[in-house]
């Protein structure tokens, strides 16, 4: 739910009549985020009257959809924002005071927020980048070695990104690219090599590897100085003890985006669905130490609608497309899903996205969608969300440039 600073809930009133001057309109650039397309939309706090307060309420409104990310809301003059808080004393369907016109067919929403893990990723970026520069000014230039095995078309996407954000960072990368074909020894060989090269400074071994290769010896054999991935035994048990570690960067995305975000997470009761290496149990760790009270479920979970129904934080990590329906989450709870599910199948995709044109037209053009591990209806009961693509998807790269940055000053002693 949106709130304004003194922390009342605020709603959206919807219209197709046009407002006469008073209304916000959602312009191009915003109208494709609201669900309801060819609505006007507008901004308000419930409950409040219509004296200076009220005012002060509607312009706090205002501020917070454009701090929240509906930055392209005209939010018209002063007058716009005190009109707008005398149209929340009027019920849905009554009549404007001033105007005498009635909108019709108003809805009130309760809309959830959402959380822009690519705008979070983008901060993050620039304070690496300075720190970047800052290293640069000492002689120093913190460097990633990106391994790529044969020819997975994700892993290829993944780690082109990876190299292109170094660049852009002024990271020195170094991509390595052994056939599918690879043995482990050679792959034992490589990352030896990589262990004792001084310009190199993280260790990334794109997964999943071919199945001739044994990936848990190779992650064993990364310098645990080196293992941006925080995939590596030593890290994970340092992460476990509270000690200082390279951190799993899409756990460790989550916990940015949740700070960065405001959303308190001490004392909150976390459920992290899903309990990988790479994500979940690092995950449950990181906002354990974060004092969230956290609980893991997994298939074997009984009830798992029961426990999530509990959660204020619910951090999805199952893998499986739209798998948290909207009854297994508590209204208000902030949603983060960590899922990215490529479907192809027409009757999947109309269980998750019928009657959504954009959707509709990317899945015509491209035969695929991607879609989290949390079905679109459940983000509409979340009071905050990440969606996918666009939510912790980004937050992986950033951290992994993060974390190299780290492994560069823990090596010199920084
Ligand atoms: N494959 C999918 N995600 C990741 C990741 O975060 N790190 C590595 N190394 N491989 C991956």
């Amino acid at each position: 739910m949106l709130r304004s600073k003194n922390n009342k809930v605020m709603r959206i009133l919807v219209s197709r009549v046009k407002w006469p001057t008073f209304t916000f309109a959602a312009n191009e650039g915003a109208s494709h985020r609201f669900p309801f397309p060819g609505f006007r939309i507008g901004l308000f706090e419930r409950a409040h009257d219509e004296g200076a307060d009220g005012c002060a309420g509607a312009l706090g409104a205002v501020a917070q959809a454009v701090v929240e990310g509906f930055r392209d809301i005209d939010g018209g003059s002063d007058g716009h924002d005190m009109i707008m808080a005398r149209m929340t004393s009027l019920g849905p369907g009554r009549r404007l005071r001033r105007s005498g016109r009635r909108y019709d067919r108003c809805l009130e929403l309760e809309m959830a927020r959402v959380l822009d893990g690519a705008a979070i990723a983008a901060q993050i970026k620039q304070e690496v980048a300075e720190e970047v520069r800052l290293l640069g000014a000492q002689g120093i230039r913190p460097g990633l070695a990106a391994v790529l095995v044969g020819h997975v078309p994700a892993s290829e996407i993944y780690v082109r990104s990876k190299v292109q954000t170094c660049a852009d960072l002024g990271i020195y990368s170094d991509l390595i690219t052994p056939p599918d074909t690879v043995t482990t020894e050679e792959m034992f060989d490589l990352v030896t090599s990589l262990n004792d090269r001084d310009d190199v400074d993280g260790i990334l071994i794109q997964l999943p590897l071919p199945a001739q290769v044994d990936t848990k010896r190779l992650l064993d054999a990364v310098l645990p100085a080196k293992d941006v991935d925080g995939f590596h035994p030593i890290n994970a048990g340092r992460l476990m003890a509270g000690r200082p570690a390279l951190e799993p960067c899409t756990p460790a995305g989550v916990i940015e985006i949740l700070k960065r975000s405001g959303i308190p997470i001490a004392g909150q009761h976390a459920v992290v669905v899903g309990r990988s290496d790479i994500v979940g149990k690092p995950a449950a760790m990181l906002l354990l130490h974060q004092n969230a009270t956290v609980t893991i479920c997994h298939s074997k979970t009984r009830d798992l609608g029961a426990i999530t129904r509990q959660a204020d934080i619910l951090v999805a990590a199952i893998g499986r497309a739209g798998f948290i329906t909207e009854e297994m989450v508590k209204p208000g709870a902030t949603v983060i899903d960590v899922g990215m599910n490529r479907i192809t199948d027409r009757t999947e995709f109309d269980q998750l996205f019928a009657g959504n044109a954009k959707r509709e037209a990317a899945f015509l053009k491209r035969g695929s969608v991607v879609v989290g591990d949390v079905h679109p209806k459940a983000f509409e009961v979340a009071g905050a969300y990440t969606p996918v693509p666009g939510g912790v998807g980004p937050l992986t790269i950033a951290m992994l440039m993060a974390n190299t940055v780290r492994a560069a000053k823990m090596r010199r002693g920084l």
